[in-house]
């Protein structure tokens, strides 16, 4: 469990110490009110992990694919605009979280069907406009 308070000017430091948390490949649901801060971080996280794509919210586009120095791919998904379980799958949304690769979701909650077994939790909540507390369970 990580517990943090942060202004905006401080996320590449949290974004460093989660990427050191999330070394390995794993599944993470961001889970968060409109406009708390996870794409701003999820954005973070990658720039840490030394992805070099230009980033955006896949709010519209869904699944927007990223790759690691590796080579590897990174999938950042945005469940918002889908109703449920069915509507991800046709959206390609199991393959991701299925490939063993990073999938990192927004608006998890669409699709709990989908979660697997090890996913990790991450809250995102507003303190004030300049400040987010997130909270970590891995
Ligand atoms: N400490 C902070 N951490 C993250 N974002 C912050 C912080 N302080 C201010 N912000 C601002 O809050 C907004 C967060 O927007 P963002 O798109 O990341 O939210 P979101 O949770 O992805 O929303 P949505 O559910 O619509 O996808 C941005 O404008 C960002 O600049
Ligand atoms: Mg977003």
């Amino acid at each position: 469990m990580m517990e943090i308070t942060f202004s905006l000017s401080e996320i590449n430091q949290v974004a460093e110490n989660l990427a050191k948390q999330l070394d390995k490949p794993c599944c993470v649901a961001f889970h968060g009110e409109m406009g708390a801060g996870k794409t701003t971080m999820i954005s973070a996280i990658c720039f840490a992990m030394g992805i070099k794509d230009n980033l955006s919210s896949p709010t519209f586009s869904i699944i927007n694919e990223y790759h690691l120095p590796n080579g590897n791919p990174f999938y950042h998904i945005d469940l918002y605009r889908l109703k449920d379980a069915n509507e991800a799958i046709g959206a390609g949304v199991e393959d991701c979280i299925y490939s063993g690769n990073y999938c990192f979701l927004e608006w998890p909650e669409r699709a709990k069907a989908l979660w697997p077994e090890n996913i990790i939790h991450c809250f995102i909540e507003s303190v004030d406009s300049n400040h987010r507390k997130l909270k970590l369970i891995l």
